[in-house]
């Protein structure tokens, strides 16, 4: 059976915060954020939205664009690793409030990678008949847990949160390959005590070498060549990584997708965030074979190839 995205869903907060504004209160400058990260502006979710709002916005809109009814959903996974609280898990926050009444619940902490590896796990349940629908969304309130005098992760991170409803797709659609991976040793470099710490200079090299040959690795194993790959929706961290891996891959600017610069980096919720604007935007078509790929805390890396629609 293959499996897929059959509807999709985002929400980012109104309110902006421009690289001019974080001048204001951190020794930085718009020139350093934007030449180091390709970050322009980010979005701050209000005091009173949390994670749980976030992801309930983009999950409706994904069920809605999936036609479907939320009772129809069997399982909700969330990636986050900013939860309102540490249990109950966002995922039952959402089974109740979108009335997804035969739904099992569970979050997924995997940090940057985490929907990455919800989408690989939503795939399972569907391949092997034991559930028709699941919902995988990736939603973070970052800014929950940013430290605003640092300016060495300040600068770098934002809100928002993306939804997807998997479910079976005609033959030879969806996920054609995928790698999943961790490697513990890394994860002194990037944790979260009170806030997020990071050694940015470890982080980027991995993330380097990393978002390369996992997208690479994808392709080889469901016997594609990289000149055939449509479209690259890396991990929305900043600029320079992501064109590393679009430089391996050979593609041209314009199908890679590029939201960094107006969100910053959204953790789980980056890569289902761009892919609801790159298909809006006509960037992503039917039938375009996509790489998806993103690495983080943990440290841990999920990569995707999938044949776009229904
Ligand atoms: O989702 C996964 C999360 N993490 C990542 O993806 C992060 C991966 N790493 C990175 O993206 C980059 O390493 C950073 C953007 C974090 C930093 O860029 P860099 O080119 O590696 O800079 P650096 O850390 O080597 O710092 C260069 C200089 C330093 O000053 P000195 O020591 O050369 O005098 C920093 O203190 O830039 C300084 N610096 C800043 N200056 C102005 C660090 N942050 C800032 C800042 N504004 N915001």
């Amino acid at each position: 059976m293959d499996v897929g995205v059959i509807g999709i869903g985002r929400y980012v907060p109104e309110k902006v915060v421009t690289n001019q504004e974080l001048e204001k209160t951190l020794d930085t400058s718009d020139e350093w954020i934007r030449t180091r990260t390709g970050i322009r502006e980010r979005r701050i979710a209000a005091a009173d939205m949390n994670t749980s709002h976030m992801a309930l916005l983009a999950a409706k809109q994904a069920i809605e664009d999936a036609n479907i009814q939320p009772e129809e959903i069997d399982l909700i996974l969330t990636a986050t690793v900013t939860p309102d609280q540490s249990f109950p898990s966002i995922s039952c926050m959402i089974q109740e409030k979108i009335g997804a009444k035969k739904a099992a619940a569970m979050d997924i902490s995997a940090a940057c990678s985490g929907f990455m590896y919800g989408m690989v796990t939503a795939k399972q349940f569907i391949e092997n008949g034991v559930y028709k629908y699941i919902l995988v969304i990736g939603a973070e309130k970052l800014s929950k847990i940013t430290d605003w005098d640092d300016r060495s992760t300040a600068v770098l991170f934002g809100d928002g949160a993306g939804a997807v409803v998997m479910g079976q797709v005609s033959p030879g659609r969806g996920i054609l390959s995928f790698e999943l991976g961790a490697d513990g040793s890394g994860g002194k470099h990037l944790y979260q005590e009170k806030y997020i710490s990071m050694n940015g200079r470890e982080v980027f090299k991995f993330a380097v070498r990393q978002m390369g040959e996992s997208a690479v690795r994808v392709i080889e194993k469901a016997g594609f060549t990289k000149e055939e790959i449509d479209f690259l929706i890396p991990h929305q961290a900043n600029i320079r990584i992501m064109e590393a891996a679009r430089q391996r891959l050979d593609l041209p600017v314009e199908k890679m997708s590029n939201t960094v610069g107006k969100y910053g980096n959204t953790s789980a919720a980056s890569i289902p965030i761009s892919m609801v604007e790159d298909l809006e935007a006509g960037r992503i078509k039917e039938d375009d074979l996509i790489v998806m790929v993103g690495f983080g805390g943990g440290l841990t890396w999920g990569a995707i190839l999938m044949r776009w629609g229904k």
